[in-house]
């Protein structure tokens, strides 16, 4: 009988709550590509203080940010992470006493600091925006958004890495593999690295690094401890302002998950490095990028345009 079958708009319904069951156990892709190294569709075995020379390509959104010196060539000064096309994040210290964009420039696509291959980028930085609650006594907040001048064209030698979402589907553990790169001190009176260097870090409870023989409470919620408690890997001068990036083995992506903020000394036992945790700061972040993309996109006239006029017309209306 007719009234015994599911109606159409029964089944309908019926179909849609399978698909839709179907579409939230799978991993959640981000829509921009991002977090990938097209030079290494794997992790490699092989895979700073205590790490290795990382491969070519191995980190395409790593950013040598550096400050041109009086009567002499630029200096690397700190770490950066590619975001998009034209933003760049960084540690709010890196530019403490050195606020004029005029002075930096950015280089992509680089490995060895000393000798510029054929698939670098440098760019000028249009503008530098350090985050409004940087405290520079706590380190608290310590964030900068560069934005560059002309926006970078990505390459296999030049991605985004991705910001990671309200929630990652499946979630990061226990067993994410996570590293840092970046081209700072070897040691800690050493020199900086000519070549970019990687480590594996691990991710150490707040807890831990809080207790009276560590860190004793310099350690906020909004930071992450990474790196040994037994010392020998870790960060150290020149590198702040690089990724801690997690690996997330279902999408296959990067995703950002720390800034490299402070530490004290280097790769010292118990005192391992302390990250700007980015979570908390999503919502800073992206409005910031709209920001800036609205500034730099050529779209930026033909959208503020009509979206002005439209605001005219609906503020008369009502
Ligand atoms: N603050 C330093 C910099 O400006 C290094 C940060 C990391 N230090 C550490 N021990 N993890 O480059």
């Amino acid at each position: 009988m007719a009234a015994g079958r599911p109606g159409a708009a029964l089944l309908l319904q019926l179909l849609l709550q399978a698909g839709a069951v179907s579409r939230a156990a799978a991993p959640r892709v981000p829509p921009e590509a991002c977090g990938q190294r097209p030079l290494l569709d794997s992790i490699l075995g092989s895979r700073i203080v205590g790490g290795q020379n990382a491969p070519i390509g191995a980190w395409p959104w790593s950013v040598s940010l550096q400050v041109h010196q009086t009567g002499k060539q630029f200096a690397h000064i700190c770490g950066g992470v590619l975001v998009n096309e034209n933003s760049v994040l960084t540690a709010a210290h890196c530019v403490t006493g050195r606020k004029d964009p005029h002075s930096w420039r950015a280089v992509l696509g680089m490995h060895n600091l000393w000798e510029h291959g054929k698939h670098i980028e440098k760019r000028n930085i249009a503008s530098i925006t350090v985050h409004p609650e940087f405290k520079k006594e706590t380190f608290e907040n310590d964030l900068a958004l560069f934005e560059l001048h002309p926006a970078v064209r990505y390459s296999d030698y030049i991605q985004p890495i991705c910001l990671p979402p309200a929630q990652l589907h499946p979630p990061l553990d226990n067993h994410t593999e996570c590293l840092i790169s970046g081209w700072g001190r070897t040691a800690e009176k050493g020199k900086i690295s000519a070549v970019l260097k990687e480590a594996q870090v691990e991710i150490i409870p707040t807890r831990v690094c809080n207790s009276s023989a560590a860190y004793g409470g310099l350690v906020t919620p909004n930071m992450i401890c990474a790196g040994s408690w037994s010392g020998g890997i870790d960060t150290c001068q020149g590198d702040s302002g690089g990724p801690l990036a997690c690996y997330h083995p279902s999408t296959n992506r990067y995703y950002l998950l720390g800034i490299a903020s402070f530490g004290f000394g280097c790769a010292r036992p118990k005192f391992p490095g302390i990250y700007v945790r980015l979570s908390p700061y999503r919502r800073w972040i992206e409005s910031e990028l709209l920001l800036s993309k609205a500034a730099a996109g050529p779209r930026s006239v033909t959208l503020t345009i009509p979206l002005t006029v439209l605001c005219a017309v609906l503020a008369q209306a009502f």
